[in-house]
Parts: structure tokens; C-alpha cells; sequence
């Protein structure tokens, strides 16, 4: 049982002791339950006292649980609250940190509410595409009133307890105690000050309205719906809030669980919660224990300072982490540090940024020109030029000076792992970690397993990884690693529309409305066209039977390198970033076409979806099947958080599942009799051609 049962001289105290944040799973209910079972019993106890072990009031739901009849299994967590309603005695939550989600609900259940300062107070559940399912929606506007409630409930943010408890007339808490470390003795004398009052108070029993009625629901409506396409959940929040003030509270109740169980099937749902699950999964690696010994980061060199290496200086900084950044001249230095400070003091403009916190980041931040002042850290990452000579004289200059078990990490984005461990004498210590620009905003952080990296180095750089609030995932070595080996596929699908018929316009919209945060072309423009354009001649010689539209090149021979030249396939006014479609791109397309032969056709924007989301979707299988990635969410979360796709669905693997994996065959099929295509592309990966062939899925 994960809640534990103990009397303090008339008071009774249910402990639930979950680990880690309590979460409401069937065997803390029944604990909960037993517990006031025992309560009730026993003339000698005259309250209740619910409580918390370790760093939570309660979390909620227990993930774990999560799609599993067990999380619906009697007691569900609305029965227990009702034990709580309809206990006899007075039953007091003592919330000491955090109560979110059902953690909250349950504390609602309670005739009372004692809180430590400094608690965090949420329903999170719309950012998994839900309402709070127990009751949340129409018992928080009782206590808080209908506007703060719906805005906690629409946004899913948390609020401090002692916040909460300055709104006017509010009934969440009858007391903050003075601080965390008195909680437990405030509440037991709490208790025992109300344990004689009868009746005793019920949340359900308080009124709910609000003043202007249906005019602020309309108000609330057309605010959250401006804010939420593509999500229904928040609106429905509207819905359910509105319903608590219309009607009884059982009415209520039984409109929440409507749009709870309606939301639960949405596709949008569905993905959310996908996520929720992949971002923890993706910290875990199959072979790598969670009790595998950390090596102690407490230091950072980075080789570098130019665009990846000042970002990259920025997470540790923020994490409060000492950084020193190493380059070959002092102008390069100069640069570096200046960016940094640029960046800091454009956050510190904007009040995103204290004064204080800026001069506090700045002072862990040193620099060196040589690499002997480098032996004291923990832990360096290459940021230089992405060649591969370069790297090796900086990786054995690294194997000389660095401190026995330090960590030698590189951020290339393409170069062999392998091949860089080889330079040191230390292969098992070398990884890469593949940040994404900009470093210091992209969450995604690609961990590069190298054939020989120790099992050790692995998990010190995810947890480093979740020190500095990245979300990794774990790469195989590869050309492109997981997330730009996708890319190719998906950018060669692009090339091929335009020869086909296209304007890069037409393919970007196409792709904006099907949700990605940018389509390719633009997000080419933003990256820089000559990168590729490199990329593609390092390759010619392995890719020289792959069909390529050469329109790319074309473009960059013109030197349209994209934002960063004021042209690429858009033009961009100075510091201005909106991609004006230009003519004179269009019309090398057109000439292109016109030299290949190709009568152009209109195509729809459903095919142009198709072929550039199953593009990722069949490199991803053959990236799965040869173990470069672990899982299929550790793919769709990298796509996610690293390039633009659109959480509602939940990354390339979840939709494709979404849509059928016999669908996405006999799309690929279809493609492939196309002769502009790529026929021998469009071959489905033997993992897809066997999923869809047995009705499974990749999730
Ligand atoms: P960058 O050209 O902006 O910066 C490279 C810096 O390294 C320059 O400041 C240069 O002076 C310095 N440098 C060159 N050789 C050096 C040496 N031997 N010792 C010390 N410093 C040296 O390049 P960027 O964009 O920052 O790229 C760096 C690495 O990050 C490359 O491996 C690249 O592939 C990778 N990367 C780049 C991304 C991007 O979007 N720019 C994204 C992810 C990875």
C-alpha cells in the first residue's frame, strides 16, 4: 500500500508515500480509503489529516497508470474524494509543496485546506489535451472564484500557495502556516480547532457564479479560442467552468465527465499524452541503469566561440555552471563574449532578466587562449569548424591537457563519432552531443553513443542534459544522426515538388497549415542554403546514385544563402524575418523544369503533406530498425522539440500510426510510380513494410 496510516494523540494522519510525486495510482487510492476506514472506527480520533511524504503534497494521476484499465479501477479517484465528502469527521489536507492535477482535486475533496508558503498549486491536465477529470472544474471556481479558476485551468500553470491565498474571499486555503517546516505541527492543531464544528464545510456546497454571467463567458470563449487553434481542450475548460455555474454541482459533475471522456479520444489528446510519456522515456536508455554512478560535472570548457559555442556557454551559465571558452585568437574571443553579452542584455531589456542574475552568469563565464588551462574541468564540448582535420587536432590537443575521466564531447552535426573517438586515447570517454541552433533556446539535445562511450558517460551527460533543461534524446552514429538524416529525405521530397510543379511557397504554406512551425524552404532560408549546399558536395562522391533535384545548388550558386544574405528562397528585408516570395526564384525554377523536360502539374497540398511527412516517417524506420534510435518516441521528440512539428500530432511516428501504417504503404506505393520520384526511396523500410503488414503500429 502507498499510503501509510498513523495516530497522533486524537488525530488520525494518512500519509500517501508514492515516490516520486505521490502520484494517485489504485494502490495510494486504497490506501486512502483503508485509511479513513481506520479513522472512522476509531472513537478515540476526532480528524483527519491527509498529507504527503517526500517532495509533494500529490502530482496526480501516477503516470505510470496512464491508458491502463487500473487507472479507472475501483477506488477511482471521484470515489475517493466522495469518502472524503462523506466522512463524518473533519478532514484536513496538509499541503507542504505541490498538489496538481488529482493531487489538488483530492485536497478539494477535503473539509479543509492548510498550506506550507511556497506550494505549487496547478490543474495541469490541459497540457495533455484534458480537463481535470475529478471534479477540478467545478470545485476550484467555488473556492477561488470563476475567473481566477478558469484562467488556472485554461493555462495549466502553477501558482504559489501564498499567492492563491491573497485573492479576496477566497476558500482554497483556511491557512498558510508559517513556513514549510511548521506545516506539520499547524495542521495537527488545526485540526483539533475545528474538530468539533458541525456541519462540516463541503467545497461542492458553496455557490459558483459569475457577475456578468453569460457576457464573460463569451468574453472567456473568444479569448481562449484565439489562443488555442488546433487544441479543443481549453475551450472546453470554458464549457465545463460555465457548467459549475449553471446548474447543481452534480450536474456539473456529470458535464465534466462528459467532455473529460470526450477529450480523452481526440487525436490532439492522444498525441499530448504521447509526448508527456516519450520526453521521460527518452531519458531512460535501455542498457544504461538509473543507478549507474555519475561522474561529477561541476566545470565546462568549451572549444569555440562562435555561433553554437557562445549558445552552448549560455545553458551551463543559466544552470550556474563555470564555463571557460577556448579559442585560437583573441578576436575570436572578444566576439564570442560579446554575443553573450548581447544576448543577456537584450533579456535584461526586455525584464526577462535580472540585473543581478545577468552579473552572476557573467562571472562563472572565463576565457583562454591555451589549452593547458583546461586540466581542471569536468567536461569539454567541441564547437569549431565541421571539419573533420580541425577536429582532429583539437581532439588530441584535448587527449593531452584534459583530467582523467573527463568528459570529451563534440558537437558536430554530421562528422563520424567513431572517428573522432579515435584521435584520443580514450575513446570510451568521448560522446556527441548535438545541440541545435540556437543552443541557448532549442530544447532538443542529440547524444551522440559512440561504438566505445562508456555506459557511465551516457548517463552523466542525460542527467547534464536535464541539468542545463534539455530534452535528449539518444542517437546511434550515422550519417545525420536521427533528426538531419530525416531531413535529407524530407528536403530531396521538397527538391522534387518544385521539378514537379511546385513553388517553394506553395510547399511551405501547405506544411504550415498541416502545423510545422515553418515549411522547408523557409526553415532552409533561416539555417542557411549553403550549409546543405556543402553537405551535398562532402557527399557526392556516396550519393552519386541518389536522385536530387538541383535546384538547391542552383540557388546557391546564385548566392542565396537564405536570411542570413537578405536572400534565399525568399527575400528578407533587413532584420526582418519574412520570407517575400521572389520572382526571379520562381522563374529559375520554371527554367529548370523547362530544361528537364518537365510539363509542371498542379498538386495538391494533401499530396505535398503526404510525401514529406512519410519521407521522414520511411527514413525513421529504416533508423529504428537499425537501432540508431531506441524508440519510436525518442523520434517523435526529437522532431518535435528540434524541428517545428506540431505537437498536436504528436511527432512523424504518431501520425503515421494515427493514419495507419497500411495507409502510409500503399502511399509509398503509390509514389513510387511516380518517374520524377524516387522509386527506390519509396520502397517502405522492411520494420514499416512488416508493421503495416500484421495491423501494428510503431508506438
Ligand atoms: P562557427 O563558424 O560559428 O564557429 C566556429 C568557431 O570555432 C569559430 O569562432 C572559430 O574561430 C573557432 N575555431 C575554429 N577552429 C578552432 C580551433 N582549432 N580551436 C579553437 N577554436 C576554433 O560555427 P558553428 O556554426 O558554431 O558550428 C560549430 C560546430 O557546431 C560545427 O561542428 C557544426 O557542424 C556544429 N553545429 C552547427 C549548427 C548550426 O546551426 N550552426 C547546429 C548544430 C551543430
Amino acid at each position: 500500500m502507498t499510503a501509510h496510516y498513523q495516530v497522533h494523540g486524537d488525530i488520525a494522519v494518512i500519509t500517501l508515500d508514492n515516490p516520486p510525486v505521490n502520484g494517485l495510482g489504485l494502490s495510494t487510492r486504497q490506501g486512502i480509503a483503508q485509511g479513513m476506514e481506520q479513522a472512522l472506527a476509531d472513537a478515540a480520533v476526532v480528524a483527519i489529516v491527509l498529507t504527503g511524504a517526500g517532495k509533494a503534497f500529490s502530482g496526480g494521476a501516477d503516470i505510470r497508470e496512464f491508458g491502463s484499465p487500473k487507472a479507472m479501477q475501483e477506488p477511482n479517484l471521484n470515489s475517493v474524494i466522495q469518502v472524503l465528502e462523506k466522512s463524518t469527521k473533519p478532514v484536513v489536507a496538509a499541503i507542504h509543496s505541490v498538489a496538481m492535477g488529482g493531487g489538488l482535486e483530492l485536497a478539494l475533496g477535503c473539509h479543509y485546506r492548510v498550506a506550507a508558503p511556497g506550494a505549487s498549486i496547478a490543474l495541469p491536465e490541459v497540457k495533455l489535451g484534458l480537463l481535470p477529470g475529478a471534479g477540478g472544474t467545478q470545485r476550484l471556481p467555488r473556492v477561488l472564484g470563476v475567473e481566477p479558476a478558469l484562467n488556472m485551468i485554461v493555462s495549466g500553470e502553477a501558482i504559489k500557495s501564498e499567492m492563491l491565498a491573497m485573492l479576496p474571499g477566497q476558500k482554497l486555503f483556511d491557512k498558510i502556516s508559517a513556513s514549510p517546516a511548521t506545516l506539520a505541527d499547524e495542521v495537527l492543531a488545526f485540526a483539533r480547532s475545528v474538530a468539533a464544528i458541525r456541519p462540516l464545510p463541503l467545497v461542492r456546497n458553496l455557490p459558483c457564479k459569475h457577475p456578468l454571467g453569460d457576457a464573460y463567458f463569451q468574453f472567456a470563449r473568444n479569448m481562449v479560442g484565439g489562443m488555442s487553434k488546433n487544441y479543443p481542450a481549453p475551450l472546453k475548460c470554458v464549457d465545463a467552468v460555465e457548467a459549475a455555474t449553471k446548474g447543481k454541482f452534480e450536474a456539473g459533475m456529470a458535464k465534466e465527465r462528459e467532455i473529460f471522456i470526450n477529450l480523452m479520444w481526440t487525436s490532439e489528446s492522444r498525441a499530448l499524452r504521447h509526448l508527456f510519456l516519450g520526453e521521460r522515456a527518452a531519458s531512460k536508455i535501455p542498457d544504461v541503469p538509473a543507478d549507474t554512478p555519475l561522474r561529477d560535472i561541476k566545470s565546462v570548457a568549451i572549444i569555440g566561440a562562435g555561433t553554437m559555442g557562445g549558445g552552448i556557454a549560455m545553458n551551463f551559465l543559466n544552470a550556474g555552471v563555470p564555463v571557460k571558452m577556448l579559442e585560437m585568437k583573441q578576436e575570436a574571443l572578444d566576439r564570442g563574449l560579446a554575443t553573450i553579452r548581447g544576448n543577456y542584455e537584450a533579456q535584461v531589456k526586455k525584464g526577462k532578466l535580472k540585473q543581478a542574475k545577468y552579473d552572476e552568469r557573467m562571472a562563472l563565464l572565463s576565457t583562454t587562449l591555451s589549452y593547458d588551462d583546461l586540466s581542471g574541468t569536468d567536461m569539454v564540448i567541441e564547437a569549431v569548424f565541421e571539419e573533420i582535420g580541425v577536429k582532429e587536432a583539437v581532439f588530441k590537443e584535448l587527449d593531452r591537457v584534459m583530467k582523467p575521466g573527463a568528459i570529451l564531447a563534440s558537437n558536430t552535426s554530421t562528422l563520424d563519432v567513431n572517428k573522432i573517438a579515435s584521435f584520443t586515447k580514450r575513446p570510451q570517454d568521448v560522446v556527441g552531443l548535438h545541440f541545435f541552433s540556437p543552443a541557448n533556446v532549442m530544447k532538443l539535445l542529440e547524444v551522440v553513443r559512440g561504438e566505445k562511450t562508456a555506459k557511465d558517460v551516457m548517463a552523466t551527460v542525460m542527467a547534464v542534459a536535464k541539468k542545463i533543461r534539455k530534452t535528449a534524446v539518444v542517437s546511434g552514429v550515422c550519417d545525420g544522426f536521427i533528426g538531419n538524416r530525416m531531413i535529407e529525405q524530407y528536403g530531396r521530397q521538397g527538391g522534387f515538388l518544385l521539378d514537379e510543379g511546385c513553388t517553394p511557397e506553395q510547399v511551405d504554406k501547405a506544411m504550415e497549415k498541416f502545423g510545422m512551425a515553418m515549411g522547408p524552404f523557409r526553415m532552409g532560408d533561416l539555417a542557411g542554403n549553403d550549409i546543405g549546399w556543402a553537405i551535398r558536395k562532402r557527399r557526392a562522391t556516396e550519393r552519386a546514385n541518389m536522385k536530387y533535384s538541383k535546384t538547391a545548388d542552383l540557388l546557391c550558386e546564385k548566392g542565396r544563402f537564405g536570411q542570413k544574405t537578405g536572400a534565399g528562397w525568399y527575400d528578407y528585408k533587413p532584420g526582418k524575418r519574412d520570407a517575400i516570395p521572389n520572382a526571379e526564384v520562381v522563374k529559375m525554377i520554371e527554367d529548370y523544369r523547362a530544361a528537364q523536360g518537365i510539363t509542371p502539374r498542379k498538386i495538391s497540398d494533401e499530396e505535398i503533406v503526404q510525401r514529406l511527412v512519410f519521407a521522414l516517417v520511411n527514413e525513421a524506420a529504416h533508423i529504428l530498425e537499425e537501432g540508431i534510435a531506441n524508440k519510436a518516441s525518442d523520434i517523435d521528440i526529437c522532431y518535435i522539440f528540434g524541428y517545428g512539428f506540431p505537437p498536436y500530432r504528436g511527432g512523424p511516428m504518431l501520425y503515421a500510426d494515427e493514419v495507419g501504417l497500411f495507409n502510409v504503404v500503399q502511399a509509398m506505393h503509390r509514389f513510387a510510380q511516380n518517374p520524377l520520384d524516387d522509386a527506390e526511396f519509396w520502397k517502405p523500410a522492411p520494420l514499416l513494410a512488416k508493421l503495416a503488414a500484421e495491423g501494428k503500429t510503431f508506438n
